[in-house]
C-alpha cells in the first residue's frame, strides 16, 4: 500500500426513537461473526439502537480488516492497549474506528499511528463549558470571537480534530486535549500546531477533515507522515457487500444493511 490512508464509511440507519419498522434488517442476529467479549459488550447496551450501532460498526471493522488480510472476519483477533484502543499487533495494518449518529467510519493505513473521529452536531446545553475544558487559551479566544451561528460547527470541527489526534496516540480522552492545539482557519485545512509541549513533533502530523453528511464533522489524524501523504476520498461500504460470499451465520440468517 502506498503512503496513504483509506477511509471507509457505513450508514447505520437505526432510528433514535426506537421505532423498529423492519426488525429483520437489524444486525443483532449476526453476532456469530463477533468475538465473545464483543458479544458481551453488545449485550450490555440497554438501548437497542446503540447495540445495533455497536454491532454494525464492529461487523464493518471485522469485514473490512478481513478483506485487507485475506482472512475471515471471525478470525480477526483484536488486542487492546491500556486505554482500550483495538489493535492488530501482528498485522501490517494500523486502523481506527469511530461512530456517531447514523454513521460509522474506519481509517486504515500502514506504518503510521492513525486516529479517526466523527461527531453528529448536537446542540449541547453546556457546549461553552465543554469548550472551556477542551480548548487551549488561543483556541478559546478564537471560538469566543465567533458569532453564535458559527460556534456549533467550529466546536465540532475542533473536537473531531483533537479527538482524532488523541485516538491516533491511543490515549483517547486520557490525553489532556487542551494541550493538543489545532489551527482551524475557516479557509484552510486543519493543522496540528502543538502536542503537549512539542511543536516540532506536531509538524509531522497530518490532519484530514471529511464529511459524511450535513450536520456531521469528521477528522482523521496520522502521526509521522510526510507532505506526500495522500488522502483519497471516502469509500462507502455496506455490510451486505463486505460479507457477500461468506457463509451465513449459524442460524442461517444473512446480513442486511
Ligand atoms: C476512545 C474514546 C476517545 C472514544 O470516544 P467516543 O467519541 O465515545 O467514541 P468514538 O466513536 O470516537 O470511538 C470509539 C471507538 O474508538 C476505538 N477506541 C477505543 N479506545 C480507544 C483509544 N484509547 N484510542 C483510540 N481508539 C480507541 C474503539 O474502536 C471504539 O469503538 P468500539 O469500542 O465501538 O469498537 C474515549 O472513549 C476514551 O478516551 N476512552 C478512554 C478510556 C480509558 O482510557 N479507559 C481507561 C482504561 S479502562
Amino acid at each position: 500500500m502506498p503512503d496513504h490512508a483509506q477511509l471507509w464509511a457505513v450508514h447505520m440507519p437505526y432510528p433514535a426513537n426506537g421505532a423498529r419498522s423492519s426488525p429483520d434488517r437489524w444486525p443483532d442476529r449476526w453476532t456469530d461473526y463477533l468475538a465473545q467479549d464483543e458479544v458481551a459488550r453488545a449485550q450490555r447496551y440497554r438501548c437497542a439502537e446503540d447495540r445495533a450501532r455497536f454491532i454494525t460498526a464492529r461487523l464493518a471493522l471485522r469485514g473490512l480488516l478481513a478483506r485487507y488480510l485475506g482472512a475471515s472476519p471471525q478470525s480477526i483477533d483484536f488486542s487492546y492497549n491500556a486505554f482500550g484502543k483495538p489493535l492488530l499487533p501482528a498485522a501490517p495494518l494500523e486502523f481506527n474506528l469511530a461512530h456517531s449518529g447514523s454513521y460509522a467510519v474506519i481509517a486504515v493505513t500502514q506504518s503510521h499511528h492513525i486516529g479517526i473521529d466523527i461527531e453528529c452536531h448536537r446542540d449541547l446545553p453546556d457546549r461553552d463549558d465543554v469548550a472551556a475544558q477542551i480548548f487551549s487559551a488561543d483556541e478559546r479566544r478564537s471560538y469566543d470571537q465567533l458569532p453564535e451561528s458559527a460556534r456549533l460547527s467550529a466546536f465540532y470541527r475542533a473536537w473531531t480534530c483533537k479527538e482524532a489526534v488523541v485516538k491516533a496516540l491511543g490515549r483517547g480522552l486520557q490525553f489532556p486535549v487542551q494541550s493538543c492545539v489545532v489551527a482551524l482557519e475557516s479557509d484552510k485545512p486543519a493543522r496540528l500546531i502543538r502536542l503537549g509541549e512539542d511543536s516540532v513533533a506536531a509538524q509531522h502530523w497530518r490532519l484530514h477533515e471529511f464529511s459524511v453528511a450535513p450536520g456531521y464533522s469528521g477528522c482523521v489524524a496520522v502521526a509521522g507522515a510526510g507532505d506526500s501523504f495522500r488522502w483519497p476520498g471516502l469509500n462507502w461500504i455496506t455490510l451486505v457487500d463486505l460479507f457477500r460470499g461468506l457463509p451465513p451465520s449459524q442460524d442461517g440468517a444473512r446480513l442486511e444493511a
